[in-house]
């Protein structure tokens, strides 16, 4: 008897040694990242050369008059916040001039837009040139103002065509979709150089197939799967008819990035929690497009395919960030996770959303471990916050123009930051309710007038 317990004690000691080995080897490893009270005072450097600085937009958010699986989900009560609908948006569609002359005021050089796939494909295979004229002109105009153009093929909507046929689950989406981009590298590409095959794929999925609350809400982990892998191969083939129709552009993956953190950092089980988040959400899309193989630890559809077309696909890495959590681990939770805000700014986004950062650590950590693993340019392709005061706008800017600036100075090519969003829009299933505009738009003229954070995001510019 004594000699068992001796034995538990030995392992008990042995176990709580290296449970405390482990956690101190990873607090050594990862030092809490810190912004001193000076460098968060002192005036931002300039910017490198050819950095670009502007603003993003997506098509659906601010054009209305939009016909896609968005305007048909709108349509039924309960999806969307106060019963708001995208058909007048910002009526951007009809004042892509005034909204370039809105650019140029706060001293934007870069716009990323998304054209709209319904709009210019109204039906399979057919092409409306009127649409595709429109956005040429938003080309042009935006290169008289020596504004870089960012174009994305697909910010979360699909024509009704496609929507019917299984969307991006259906068979046919990948190759449909690279008839589009070829398209669109022909027609536009003379004027685009950097193009964004996809908006943040990890939402899509999780939006439209876990958690059902975006079109077309299902709740199947095989269907999200397929959604998954739909959008590689999507991706896959749009970037070789890009490349096709439109050589020597660049192109990349908008992605959403969350940082997870563990909550207690002297709790290895924390650690975990927090890595297993960060490894689901944040990076297997571009592990995929690294490695070759589409590898996603989907709980009851996993995926492990190999895919070699996907490789050499991404020229750049396109960073949206939003939200840092604090993770535990919670056994009574589901898949033993519980996540919480973690510190920042709270953005107003929603209910138990999490908030936006500032001071910047979190975005200058996630610059980090994009370069670390892909080792490619990389764009911050959105950031911003829901912030109806404008008084947390300014300084989020600042903070995360300090994150990209440290990156910088460390060596790591981080080529350009696009504010969400140029003006308020239409937050997908939020309605009109979360304010991220530069400038603010009334909801009863439309009119455009500057909000919080305009001043300083334009004292930021590049000169
Ligand atoms: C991002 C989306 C963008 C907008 C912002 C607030 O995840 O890409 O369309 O909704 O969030």
């Amino acid at each position: 008897m004594r000699r068992v317990l001796r034995v538990l004690a030995v392992l008990l000691v042995v176990l709580v040694a290296v449970w405390f080995g482990v956690c101190g080897w990873l607090v050594l490893r990862h030092p809490p990242v810190r912004f001193t009270e000076e460098e968060l005072q002192a005036p931002l450097r300039a910017w490198p050369g050819g950095f670009l600085w502007g603003t993003a937009t997506a098509a659906h958010q601010i054009e209305g008059g939009n016909h896609n699986d968005w305007t048909r989900f709108e349509a039924a009560a309960g999806h969307v916040e106060n019963g708001d609908s995208s058909a007048v948006a910002a009526d951007g569609w009809n004042r892509m001039l005034e909204d370039v002359a809105l650019m140029r005021a706060i001293g934007a050089n870069a716009y990323r837009f998304s054209i709209e796939w319904s709009r210019l494909e109204p039906a399979d295979g057919r092409w409306d040139e009127a649409a595709w004229a429109r956005y040429g002109g938003l080309l042009k105009a935006l290169r008289r103002e020596r504004i870089t153009p960012m174009v994305t093929l697909l910010h979360f909507t699909l024509p009704l065509w496609l929507a019917d046929r299984g969307g991006v689950t259906a068979p046919e989406f990948p190759a449909r979709f690279a008839r589009f981009a070829s398209e669109a590298g022909r027609r536009l590409g003379p004027d685009v150089d950097l193009w964004i095959t996809l908006n943040e794929p990890n939402v899509q999925v999780y939006q439209g197939y876990v958690s059902g609350q975006w079109p077309p809400a299902h709740t199947s982990p095989a269907e999200a799967a397929a959604a998954w892998v739909g959008l590689l191969r999507a991706h896959a083939a749009a970037a070789a008819a890009l490349r096709a129709a439109d050589p020597g552009c660049a192109i990349g993956v908008a992605n959403n990035l969350l940082l997870a953190e563990p909550k207690s950092r002297l709790l290895l089980t924390d650690w975990i929690a927090a890595d297993r988040v960060n490894a689901f959400w944040d990076w297997p899309f571009e592990n995929a497009l690294r490695d070759g193989r589409a590898r996603l630890p989907l709980p009851g559809a996993s995926v492990d395919l190999p895919m070699p077309e996907l490789r050499g696909t991404a020229d750049f890495f396109g960073l949206n960030y939003y939200f840092r959590h604090l993770v535990r681990f919670a056994p009574g939770q589901p898949n033993g996770i519980a996540m919480e805000p973690g510190p920042g700014l709270r953005s107003e986004l929603g209910g138990n959303e999490p908030p936006g950062d500032s001071p910047p650590e979190a975005l200058y950590l996630l610059l980090r471990e994009a370069w670390r693993r892909y080792q490619r340019p990389i764009y911050v392709t959105e950031g911003g916050i829901a912030d109806d005061s404008g008084t947390l706008r300014g300084p989020l800017i600042r903070g995360q123009a300090l994150a990209i600036q440290r990156a910088q100075a460390e060596g790591m090519p981080v080529r350009g930051y696009l504010h969400w969003s140029l003006y308020d829009n239409f937050e997908w299933d939020k309605g009109y309710r979360p304010r991220f505009g530069l400038f603010r738009v009334d909801r009863a003229t439309l009119a455009r007038t500057p909000a919080g954070g305009a001043a300083e995001f334009a004292a930021l510019a590049p000169r």
